[in-house]
């Protein structure tokens, strides 16, 4: 009886201790201001979300954890078009997006993506990361959006499932998954295929089923939604390369303190010096990856590469006309290089 006594007086000690050190009112937890949401729709181990959660836990640091930043990977709060458009009404906090379905709302954009723009990875990050990058984050005025810093997403080219392409020619007639994008429907008109506009996570299946020959993007998504399985002829031709943004919504911004909005600002920014490293070593591992599990790579020549160019160069008069100065301060920030 006295050890049974014994027994339940050491449990009730027991429960009581535990209470007072994990429970709600423990010293060590802090309870926080904001819980925010930030919506990313690649996996949890690709670069863009690996910097998501760098940022979350800069942010939770620097505020010694009154702001708490919660990233959903794998598109679980949805596509990137229905999450700027909950952003606009803010029902999401953050997203990290790709540059083209952005611009549907900030049409200004489609100059950062235009094909055959720059000449290679330096030349993008000189631009993003001098006066003109700065601009563009500052044009977001009446989208209820707020740009915090630029992502990197590599070199977008053409991959389908029917034959290899080796010249604009060998794209008439195929019908091409595009981004929700107009700049890029328009892109693969050009080239003479159809374009299908259509949200990330339907394209494997899409390829699966032949719903559509081919799709464009960079190495890293082509291995990670393993659209290689589906779609085996991948063309280098690095049409465009699409930057992306991390974005917080105008209603959650203006929620914030000066001084937090400063700080988020920062671990945007330093989120994003760690994925641009992650994202170098992603691609190239990819690229090897998706050569072992018998992608066909076809190099253009160099004759082929200039026929891509033109075929798609009236896109400049389509969608550039007012940002004439502007193509042409990034033209030439690539020839000083
Ligand atoms: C890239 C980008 C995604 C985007 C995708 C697409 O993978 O990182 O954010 O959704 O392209 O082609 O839709």
């Amino acid at each position: 009886m006295r050890k049974k006594l014994s027994v339940f007086l050491f449990g009730v000690v027991f429960l009581a201790t535990a209470c007072r050190g994990f429970g709600a009112g423990s010293d060590h937890e802090i309870v926080p201001e904001y819980v925010l949401t930030y919506a990313e729709n690649q996996a949890e181990d690709y670069p863009t979300t690996l910097g998501a959660y760098r940022f979350a836990e800069l942010v939770k640091e620097k505020t010694g954890g009154r702001i708490q930043i919660q990233v959903n990977a794998d598109g679980v709060l949805g596509d990137e078009t229905s999450i700027l458009e909950q952003m606009q009404f803010g029902g999401v906090d953050f997203a990290r997006v790709s540059l083209s379905p952005l611009s549907e709302i900030v049409p200004k954009l489609n100059v950062l993506q235009m094909p055959y723009l720059y000449t290679g990875a330096e030349h993008m990050w000189s631009v993003l990361e001098g006066n003109i990058g700065k601009d563009f984050l500052n044009s977001f005025e009446g989208s209820n959006l707020v740009a915090l810093s630029w992502y990197d997403a590599g070199a977008r080219s053409f991959y389908n499932s029917v034959k290899p392409i080796r010249k604009p020619e060998d794209i008439r007639g195929m019908r091409i998954r595009v981004q929700e994008s107009e700049l890029m429907g328009r892109m693969v008109e050009f080239l003479g295929g159809t374009a299908v506009p259509m949200a990330y996570d339907q394209v494997y299946s899409a390829l699966q089923t032949g719903r559509i020959d081919g799709a464009e993007n960079n190495w890293p998504s082509y291995d990670s939604m393993a659209h290689y399985e589906v779609a085996k002829y991948y063309t280098v031709d690095e049409h465009a390369r699409v930057p992306e943004l991390q974005l917080v919504s105008k209603f959650t911004w203006e929620k914030l303190t000066p001084e937090d909005q400063k700080t988020i600002r920062q671990c945007a920014e330093e989120s994003a010096r760690y994925e641009r490293r992650l994202w170098s070593e992603r691609s190239k591992k990819s690229e090897e990856r998706v050569k072992t599990k018998g992608c066909e790579v076809v190099e253009l020549t160099p004759e082929e590469k200039i026929r891509f160019q033109e075929a798609v160069s009236p896109l400049y008069g389509e969608f550039c006309a007012e940002y004439v100065d502007v193509i042409d301060a990034i033209v030439a920030a690539g020839r000083e290089r």
